[in-house]
């Protein structure tokens, strides 16, 4: 695990609570944690139900794979290290979104459970609710939808470590919801994640 570099740093308090947070934002901060293989759905539920939660007059905000690797995190690639690295960050910054009071979303493969239970700690010891959501697929239906042609390629050989094909995905042991992306439909996981979030008193 990361250790912290900087020494001679003290952690300064501001004056306002979480409570006073929530009570302007009108809703308490969340995160919606989606771990699943490529192509498993994750990006294309947290789509539609930002959008729903958006028309519902919630604030949310998502977080992608693909996206943050265009930004935050465009000096990582897929080693496990780096891999590990970039759920670390993402932790880091859902962690604050949701302190914030967003309900935010995350769509990232998150192969390792190491990392995912890391995330899960850095919200618990925050008391932040932190909802793990398995979208869970088939590796043969994702390699059969292959929306990017990447399973393509990487049984081609001509991409090295992708998850499911020559990389692992550690599925997730004490996910809070599962969603079958290959029996549901979109409306439906999303539903699906809204009763979720209703039932936590989230929304
Ligand atoms: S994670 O493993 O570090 O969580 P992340 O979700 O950020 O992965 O990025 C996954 C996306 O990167 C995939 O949806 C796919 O579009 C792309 N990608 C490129 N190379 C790989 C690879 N080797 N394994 C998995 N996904 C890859």
């Amino acid at each position: 695990m990361t250790q912290q570099k900087a020494t001679n740093i003290t952690w300064h308090e501001g004056n306002v609570t979480a409570e006073e947070r929530q009570k302007n934002m009108g809703q308490k901060g969340c995160t919606l944690w989606m771990t699943g293989l490529s192509g498993s759905g994750k990006s294309t539920v947290a789509v539609a139900l930002e959008q729903v939660l958006l028309q519902q007059g919630k604030h949310a905000y998502r977080l992608d794979g693909d996206n943050i690797r265009m930004g935050l995190n465009k000096n990582l690639g897929f080693s496990p290290e780096d891999r590990d690295e970039n759920i670390r960050r993402i932790g880091e910054v859902t962690k604050l979104f949701a302190d914030a009071g967003i309900i935010s979303l995350t769509s990232f493969i998150s192969p390792y459970r190491e990392a995912r239970d890391m995330v899960r700690k850095l919200h618990e010891d925050a008391g932040i609710p932190f909802l793990e959501v398995h979208v869970d697929c088939s590796l043969e239906k994702a390699e059969e939808r292959d929306p990017k042609g990447l399973y393509k390629k990487a049984r081609a050989g001509e991409i090295k470590g992708f998850t499911g094909i020559d990389a692992p995905f550690e599925e997730p042991l004490k996910a809070e919801i599962v969603i079958k992306t290959h029996e549901l439909s979109i409306e439906e996981s999303v539903q699906t994640l809204l009763d979720a979030l209703d039932e936590r008193g989230l929304i």
